[in-house]
This record gives structure tokens, C-alpha cells and sequence, in this order.
């Protein structure tokens, strides 16, 4: 299927099947913003959790975190954010729309013309007044990263849990930031959820660790389900780099209309935490007692957006094949992003079917999350969750009520296997065991 014709059908079934829908559509929607509906909201989790699991959960050296999203600017005056971090805005003098220059190529996209305004720096980050006055005295910046959370904590975190370098600060959540030009779906929206992990390391194990999370992060992806076409690594140039950084690479993702970023692998080098201890007088470095040395840590920075990534993976799931002679679309998601793992389907609403299907139910709600479906055609229902992912499908039928047993059926295959009603919890459990998913390598 042509890229953007893959776009367009996972905008609307986004917004068909529950997952993504435009904002406040009843009144017209509200520029490029976007509500996550039942099924997204149970997606977000699961690539929060894939990410956490693997970033937070299997390390012994990372710690998470949840800081402020509201917070001192000075925050922001010291990581260099309010005077750098900008892009260059442009008007049209011909239609009055405002554009990104680097992104335009001195014509205005909307009516064509070269009339435009000197680029000007416009900052990015969303101002707001904390408390009932709103003076400069009491103006606050909604956060552009989640990123400065960790540096500001660094000393804290590090005396609290008593860690070493190497060890990381993690945290998931959302970042605000003024977009000039947002769109594209979810790729890029002014609201959005970031994965970032700042790994604090002595500056010289700095370049290793940065190969070895560029390589955590890349196979994080792969088997996760994005095929290795579809991804591709890209270092930065010189005259690109961040005002912080010493060194990107870029996962980017080839999205329908071209690759583009989904992570970026950033080593920070002292930046972060010599700009905090200058601007607020705090000792940032650490104390080796076991050297006698004290020293800034350099910090590598995985930086990833979970919406964007959620977008990638329902891109990649995207399918179209043939079952039983008809067309069918499906989501080869893999189980642990799919937003439910099993739906228990009763082949009929008649009341025999009933205390079955609701113990099955109950049996399997509380290990996975699972649907429950009695309406329309039993081929009908099994079409529904091919569309949404759902890995499994779990059929109580008649024959149920005498041998005690469900049928089992696969999303990629099809195929269906008899199981008994008290074995299909570790049945599904098995089959996920059996499935791959994102395991830290050691790192060394
Ligand atoms: N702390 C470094 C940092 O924030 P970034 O490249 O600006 O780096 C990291 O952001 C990730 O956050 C991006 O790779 C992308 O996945 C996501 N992201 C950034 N801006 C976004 C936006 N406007 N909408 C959706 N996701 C965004």
C-alpha cells in the first residue's frame, strides 16, 4: 500500500476504532491537538511500560523519577532554554500565516508568495503566571522537556539512593512546546508525553555508553515490531547539534512522508550540570570515596517521545491480507503494545452462554487486558479485534457448556486451538513468554 495511503487509513481507524481523535472535534477541533481514546489510552500505557520495563525495571543503575511540570524558571534561564531554545518565525505579508523558515524554503506554502518578514527568534516554551497576580515576578514556564527534571535532582537522587556513576535518572511524561508549525497527526503536536533517561557516567566510559544506549535504544524499537527498513540511525552535523550537545544520533523512523526523528541519543557531556551549578550555587559534582576525586559527571541522554513512537509502531502494524476469500485489515502489534491481549468472545448472546463467558472473562481480566464482545456475527467480531490488534480471541460456544473448553484463536494466523477453560490463563501467558520483547543487554 502506498505510505500515505497507509497515513490516511490509520488516521481514520484511529479515530474510527477509539484510539485517536481530534480534540474538542464538537467544536471544530483546536489546532493540531489531539484526546486519546480508550484503546490509545491503553496503548500510551503499554509503550510506557515497554519502555520503563526496559529502561527503569531491568537496571540496576537507573532510578525513575516524576518532577514538576511546572517549576522554578530559573530552571530554564540556567539550561539555556529561554534565551536559546527558538525557532525562526517568518510571516507572509501577501496571506498573514506564519511559517518555520528553515522548513519553507522562502515561499509561503499557503498562497505561494516570496513577501515574507525577517526570520525572528520566537521561544518555544508556553508562559504562564503562578499565583493570583500575573507580573513578571510570578512567571512560570510550562516544561519543553522532561529532561532538566533529572539534572536539577541530580545531587539528590544520587545521596538519597546512594548511587555511583554510571547510573541514570529516568522519567516518562508530558512536555509542552509553542510549535510554529505542528501536524503531521501526532508526529509533532504542542502537547506531547516524552521518554528521556539521563545517564550519569564518568567522562571516560562517556563515548561507550553513548554506542552502547544508541544500540539499546535501536533494538528497543526492532522488537517492539518496527522492521529494520523502516529505521535508520543518523548522527548529527557539527552546525546541527543542540546548544548542549557534543554528539547526536537520531533513530529516525521512515514516517509516509520521509525518515524523521523518532529518539535522540544525546551526549551532554558536563553541560546540564556545570550550567546548574553556576546559576545556582550548588555543588552538582560527585564524590568518589573510593578515589578521592571529585567530578562532573557526563551525561548520555536517550530522548524519546512515547506518542510519536505509538504512531510509528501502528504505522508499522498496519496490514491488509485475505482471509477465507475477503480482505481483511489487521495490526501486527505486538502483544505487549496491543491495547487489549485477549478478547472473550460468546458465540451467542443466549442467556446459556452467559455465566461461561463471564467466568472467562474474570478468569483472564486480572493477568491481561482483555475485551469482551457478544455483539454482531462471531466472523464480525474477530474482523473488529484484527483491526485493533487484539493478539488473541478467546470463543465460548455451546460445546463450552459440556467440555469445559474455549477456542483460542491467533491474530497473524488464524489458526484456532481448543483449550480448557481452567488452562487458557497460562496458555496466553506461555504464548507471551514466548514472545519477544526488549531485554537490557549488559553493557561491557
Ligand atoms: N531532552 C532532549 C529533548 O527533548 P528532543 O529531540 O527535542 O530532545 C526528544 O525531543 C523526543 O521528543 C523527540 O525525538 C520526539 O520523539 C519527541 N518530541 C519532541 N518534540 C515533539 C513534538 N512537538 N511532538 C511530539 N513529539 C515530540
Amino acid at each position: 500500500m502506498p505510505d500515505l495511503d497507509r497515513m490516511e487509513a490509520i488516521v481514520s481507524l484511529a479515530k474510527q476504532r477509539g484510539f485517536i481523535f481530534p480534540s474538542a472535534e464538537i467544536y471544530g477541533g483546536f489546532r493540531s491537538t489531539y484526546d486519546y481514546g480508550p484503546l490509545g489510552a491503553l496503548m500510551l500505557r503499554n509503550v510506557r511500560e515497554a519502555w520503563w520495563n526496559f529502561m527503569v525495571q531491568q537496571r540496576p543503575n537507573v532510578v525513575g523519577i516524576e518532577a514538576a511540570i511546572l517549576s522554578s524558571p530559573k530552571i530554564w534561564e540556567a539550561s539555556g532554554h529561554l534565551a536559546g531554545f527558538t525557532d525562526p518565525l517568518v510571516d507572509c505579508r501577501k496571506c498573514g500565516s506564519r511559517w518555520r523558515e528553515d522548513q519553507i524554503e522562502g515561499v509561503c506554502p499557503s498562497c505561494g508568495s516570496t513577501d515574507l518578514t525577517e526570520a525572528r527568534d520566537f521561544n518555544l516554551m508556553f508562559r504562564t503566571f503562578v499565583g493570583p497576580v500575573a507580573d513578571d515576578a510570578s512567571v512560570a514556564y510550562l516544561r519543553p522537556e522532561t529532561a532538566q527534571g533529572m539534572f536539577v535532582n541530580f545531587p539528590l537522587v544520587q545521596r538519597a539512593l546512594r548511587l555511583k556513576p554510571p547510573f541514570g535518572i529516568a522519567q516518562l511524561g508530558k512536555s509542552f512546546r509553542n510549535e510554529i508549525t505542528p501536524g503531521n497527526f501526532v508526529f509533532r503536536t504542542r502537547e506531547f508525553d516524552q521518554m528521556e533517561m539521563e545517564f550519569f557516567t564518568p567522562p571516560e566510559l562517556a563515548d561507550r555508553y553513548f554506542q552502547y544506549w544508541t544500540t539499546e535504544r535501536y533494538e528497543w524499537y526492532r522488537t517492539l515490531g518496527i522492521p529494520a527498513d523502516e529505521l535508520r540511525l543518523r548522527p548529527h552535523d557539527p552546525d546541527e547539534l543542540s546548544h548542549y550537545s557534543k554528539g547526536t544520533v537520531d533513530i529516525e523512523y521512515r514516517f509516509p512522508w520521509g525518515f524523521g526523528e523518532l529518539e535522540g541519543i544525546a551526549n551532554r557531556g558536563t553541560y546540564d550540570l556545570n550550567a546548574h551549578a553556576t546559576h545556582s550555587g550548588t555543588d552538582m559534582t560527585y564524590f568518589d570515596p573510593q578515589t578521592n576525586e571529585r567530578y562532573l559527571p557526563n551525561v548520555i541522554e536517550p530522548a524519546g517521545g512515547v506518542t510519536r513512537a505509538m504512531m510509528a509502531f501502528l504505522l508499522s502494524a498496519f496490514d491488509r491480507d485475505e482471509v477465507g476469500g475477503e480482505e481483511r485489515t489487521v495490526l501486527r502489534l505486538s502483544p505487549f503494545l496491543a491495547p487489549y491481549t485477549v478478547a472473550v468472545l460468546p458465540l451467542s448472546r443466549k442467556p446459556e452462554l452467559q455465566g461461561a463467558a463471564d467466568a472467562v472473562f474474570a478468569s483472564l481480566a486480572s493477568a491481561f487486558s482483555c475485551d469482551f464482545d457478544v455483539t454482531q456475527s462471531i466472523g464480525r467480531r474477530y474482523r473488529r479485534q484484527d483491526e485493533i490488534g487484539t493478539p488473541f480471541c478467546v470463543t465460548v460456544d455451546f460445546d463450552t457448556l459440556d467440555d469445559k473448553a474455549v477456542t483460542v484463536r491467533d491474530r497473524d494466523t488464524t489458526e484456532q486451538v481448543r483449550i480448557p477453560m481452567t488452562e487458557v490463563t497460562r496458555y496466553l501467558q506461555e504464548r507471551l513468554d514466548s514472545t519477544a520483547r526488549p531485554v537490557a543487554t549488559p553493557f561491557g
